[in-house]
């Protein structure tokens, strides 16, 4: 196994485990969690006409919010998760409109088609399972991209920025929400949990912007970002912090040491 499939195996288990602790049974620590982080992320309204999907979120902003989605228009999701942010596209596209979501977590791919179906959406929204480095989309056929807290977990946003680049139509948009680190002790990228927790994957804002440009997308920029404090990082981490193998007051000292380094940046672009 390569040390990128590696990556993906131990990400993709930790939002399935994440997923079921949501569904149903989910105890009340978990649900007042995840509430709360989809408030921090911006989707207040949106929880109470999509409870269930909200229920189970992981994002940390709020694409759709900053991207011009309209009638008829084809959006796709890099990474949607359980996918609060495809009924939102659906909305937002009408019945001429086409939802595209992408994950690689089968139980997250399941979840997404039941929500969708449940909505009454099933008529323009579609979940593929793949990756977001080996998009199962067609060149050049989506008007917006738009990506929830996922790219950081890719082990190698290069080809993730080049396949964003791809399968946007000439003048097509994104949205991306995801987070920065800029500074880590070397410690905390070695945890796998932390990884998969969204901190230890991430890179700094320049290397993510030019990482974009590079690709060949222009006007990229930096719209908002909500730069988080420790007890938000922590939250953020929630029980797949609390795996970490060392002492939980060592946990809290390297996110002390990380505080203000951290944040949920807003980016949007065009492909030419
Ligand atoms: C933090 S969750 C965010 C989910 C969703 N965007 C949301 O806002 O709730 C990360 C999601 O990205 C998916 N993911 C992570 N890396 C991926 C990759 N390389 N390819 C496809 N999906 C990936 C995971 O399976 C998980 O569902």
């Amino acid at each position: 196994m390569t040390n990128e499939e590696s990556i993906h195996d131990t990400v993709s288990a930790a939002y399935a485990s994440a997923l079921e602790r949501t569904r149903g049974g989910a105890c009340p620590t978990t649900a007042t969690l995840v509430s709360g982080l989809t408030d921090l992320a911006g989707y207040r309204e949106e929880r109470g006409r999509h409870a269930e999907a909200a229920a189970s979120s992981f994002g940390c902003g709020h694409p759709l919010s900053f991207a011009s989605v309209g009638e008829g228009d084809t959006v796709l999701d890099l990474g949607c998760g359980a996918g609060l942010d495809l009924l939102i596209a659906a909305e937002k596209v009408g019945p001429t409109g086409k939802v595209i979501g992408v994950d690689m977590t089968t139980a997250m791919v399941e979840e997404a088609r039941a929500h969708a179906e449940g909505a009454g959406f099933a008529d323009r929204v579609e979940v593929r399972e793949g990756l977001i480095e080996e998009l199962p989309v067609e060149d050049g056929c989506v008007d917006h991209v738009i990506s929830n807290c996922v790219i950081n977990l890719s082990p190698d946003k290069e080809r993730v920025f080049a396949e964003l680049a791809r399968v946007l139509a000439a003048g097509g948009r994104f949205a991306i929400s995801d987070l920065v680190v800029e500074r880590l002790p070397s410690w905390i990228r070695m945890v796998p949990q932390a990884y998969a927790a969204c901190v230890s994957g991430a890179i700094g804002e320049e290397a993510y912007l030019a990482g974009l440009r590079a690709a060949g997308l222009e006007d990229v920029t930096v719209i908002d970002r909500l730069v988080y404090t420790v007890e938000q990082i922590e939250a953020l981490g929630g029980e797949l912090l609390e795996r970490v193998p060392v002492p939980r007051m060592v946990v809290r000292m390297g996110l002390k040491s990380v505080a203000g380094q951290v944040w949920s940046a807003r980016i949007t672009g065009r492909r030419p």
